[in-house]
């Protein structure tokens, strides 16, 4: 039996979990899920990630203390993971006394290999707040091309990387105040040093994946490593460094430990020794991760493994980042969905399942397809695998299984078979391909239940036996399915596991079929996919964009939200204030630049023409509109944008993407005309 640890990233502690960040906790408990299945002693461990200048500034902005701010969101994480079935051994935090003892140990062994040194660091520091900045709190002008707004590291329109003291007229983010730049003693670890052991331990033995391999050396281990910053002066919310008052830990420093200060909470409520899960050769350590935080775990983290007495991972898993619709998750698009947004709308087997169908072993990212959601939970999972047990178990209830397990054709046997190929998958971290090869299974299964069509024979007490025996086949291919997906619909093995009377918990129950045992009554495991529900999650989800930021509004109609609540009233005297007109499109044309936006030319009648620009690029070509009616707000003030001066606003309805209908008078109705 293999002795298995396994780990997800663990979240910051200063925001909620959205479906970006469910792929790796998805992906980690299918693929744990699966260990346990095949009988390993596997324990899956995570925490909130709790410390660092943006945990900070959040309490501050709440108006509470660091901690009561930890304890809020941690409860909101572990509530949103349990209710999408990730079940974690243990799920504890990075602010907590175990973490503290093992960073001071750490700590200990890189002072001991001479791997510290100090020296003076400038930083930019907001003298209101009393902090010093990390780079994502200082805004200015870029220095290299003169564009307004840009980050502390590195500017958005040239691309160009700079240090945030560079910055033209910077201001803080967090106060509006101008930084200065102030002085102070930084502790670095002398990575160079390991130099030799990462270039063998990042090629060896499969502990990356081959790309991850190829781009550590292409892009760090090409060249000395420069020392890492392992320490912020205060005020930090974090853990104090005992041999250098005054200096805390960098977050990047205490949170990988937080895997094993999670352990040893595990091991002390488990009788468990914490050496035998971190410190012996007989564990496997397997981290999931996101691409982003690369270089935090497959260099820092094996040098400070290797520095002290414990293991090295057996492998890091990097997966790639989620896109919605082939997009980046947008709020303004509605696809960035918090988890318990989700959870209000959809079943969270549906996402599960979606994920492990798209999951493989390599880095790229994983496109939620909204289209395809739909169709492959409807038809796969719902019409190939739910429909086998619908369409059998209410013939067996009344009989229960034959007593001898009837002759297939040798389905059952193939099935059995495939076991291996479907494992090997799951092993792999190659789901798609395990779910690939479980429907190709379903389909066999169901042209066998089509093929015999139990359905014809339930009148007719001469075939009962024939019936019994064409159930027990389904139900028993059904059952072998589900234990295959047990990994990553846990709850449809369950209700298997009831309708049979034989809970499924082994993996080797898939080789053997039930016979002569009783049939529960049918019970409904899966529904399709409302598509209706998905577009309510989506709508929820969808947030203004803060006009002081947004160059281009959803739709420039100011946009009331489909399934937003109704605004506050307004007066007839109110109303009548806004001078709606019908307006004829005399130019349409697109503002390449932008993603949402046309450039619209309105006629009011007359010679009066006025420009507007429109956020209804997601559903419209400029070519269509011209020469059409629209209703125009004829009196709004004009609004500067990026790319010109909006004169006006025209009117939509529609959540916003393809989704935007613009209103639209009768032909009949003349340019300039009131409407009323
Ligand atoms: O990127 C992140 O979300 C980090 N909170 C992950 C930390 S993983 C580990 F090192 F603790
Ligand atoms: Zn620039």
């Amino acid at each position: 039996m293999r002795r298995i640890l396994v780990t997800s990233a663990l979240p910051y502690a200063n925001g909620h979990i959205h479906i970006g960040h469910l792929v790796e906790y998805l992906q980690t408990d299918i693929w744990v899920r699966f260990q346990k299945l095949r009988d390993n002693r596997c324990i899956y461990i995570c925490a909130d990630d709790t410390h660092g200048t943006a945990i900070m500034i959040r309490a501050r902005e709440e108006g509470i203390g660091e901690e009561e701010l930890i304890a809020k969101m941690q409860k909101a994480h572990v509530d949103d993971f349990a209710r999408f079935d990730i079940q974690f051994d243990n799920y504890g935090s990075t602010h907590s006394s175990e973490n503290r003892e093992l960073c001071a140990e750490i700590w200990a062994s890189m002072r001991a290999a001479g791997l510290v040194s100090q020296r003076e660091v400038s930083q930019l520091f907001d003298p209101t707040a009393g902090t010093f900045l990390a780079d994502r709190f200082v805004k200015g002008t870029c220095p290299k091309c003169g564009a307004a707004d840009q980050y502390g590291d590195s500017c958005d329109q040239c691309g160009a990387h700079y240090s945030a003291a560079d910055l033209i007229d910077a201001t803080s983010t967090l106060t509006g105040a101008k930084p200065e730049v102030r002085t102070a003693d930084h502790l670095f670890i002398n990575i160079e040093k390991l130099h030799e052991f990462l270039d063998r331990w990042t090629k060896g033995d499969e502990h990356l994946q081959p790309e991850i391999a190829n781009y550590l050396a292409g892009h760090f281990l090409h060249e000395p490593l420069r020392n890492w910053d392992v320490s912020r002066p205060a005020p930090y919310f974090g853990f104090e460094i005992p041999d250098s008052p005054g200096n805390y830990w960098y977050v990047w420093f205490d949170a990988p430990i937080g895997y094993m200060a999670s352990t040893r909470q595990w091991c002390d409520t488990h009788g468990e020794e914490f050496d035998d899960w971190w410190a012996s050769d007989r564990t496997e350590i397997h981290h999931f991760i996101g691409k982003d935080i690369t270089y935090f775990h497959t260099l820092f983290w094996p040098a400070m493994l290797e520095t002290s007495r414990y293991q090295l991972p057996t492998k890091i898993h990097i997966h790639g980042f989620l896109t919605v619709n082939g997009e980046k998750m947008s709020k303004s698009k509605g696809t960035f969905v918090c988890a318990s947004t989700y959870l209000e709308h959809l079943d969270p087997a549906y996402l599960r399942y979606y994920y492990a169908s798209k999951l493989t072993n390599r880095v790229d990212d994983l496109d939620l397809n909204l289209d395809e959601f739909v169709a492959r939970v409807n038809s796969d999972m719902v019409g190939n695998v739910v429909n086998l047990a619908s369409r059998t178990a209410k013939f067996a209830t009344a009989t229960g299984l034959s007593e001898k397990y009837p002759d297939d054709g040798g389905l059952f046997d193939q099935a059995a078979k495939d076991g291996q190929a479907i494992a090997e998958a799951y092993e792999s971290c190659d789901f798609a391909r395990a779910i690939r090869q479980i429907l190709a299974t379903a389909d066999r299964a169901n042209q066998f239940v089509e093929h015999n069509a139990p359905w014809k024979l339930r009148n007719d007490p001469d075939k009962a036996r024939q019936l019994q025996d064409i159930c027990t086949v389904g139900l028993n291919l059904f059952r072998q399915l589900a234990v295959y997906l047990a990994p990553v619909l846990p709850r449809l093995a369950e209700q298997t596991g009831e309708l049979l009377g034989d809970p499924i918990e082994h993996w080797d129950q898939s080789q053997q079929p039930l016979t002569g045992t009783p049939v529960g009554k049918f019970k409904h495991m899966m529904k399709r996919v409302d598509r209706k529900h998905l577009d309510a999650m989506i709508a929820a989800s969808t947030e203004r964009e803060p006009a002081n930021e947004s160059a281009e509004p959803v739709t420039d109609s100011g946009q009331p939200l489909a399934a937003e609540p109704l605004a506050e009233t307004c007066t007839i005297d109110d109303f009548a204030k806004v001078d709606l007109r019908v307006a004829r499109v005399v130019a349409a044309e697109d503002v390449p630049k932008a993603n949402k936006l046309l450039k619209l030319t309105l006629s009011l009648g007359g010679q009066e023409r006025r420009t507007v620009f429109a956020g209804i690029k997601t559903a419209y070509r400029p070519e269509d509109l011209i020469g059409r009616l629209v209703v125009c707000v004829a009196n709004l003030t004009p609004r500067k944008m990026k790319f010109g001066t909006s004169e006006g606003m025209i009117t939509a309805a529609g959540p916003g993407g393809k989704d935007i209908f613009l209103l639209y008078p009768d032909e009949g109705a003349k340019p300039g005309q009131r409407v009323h």
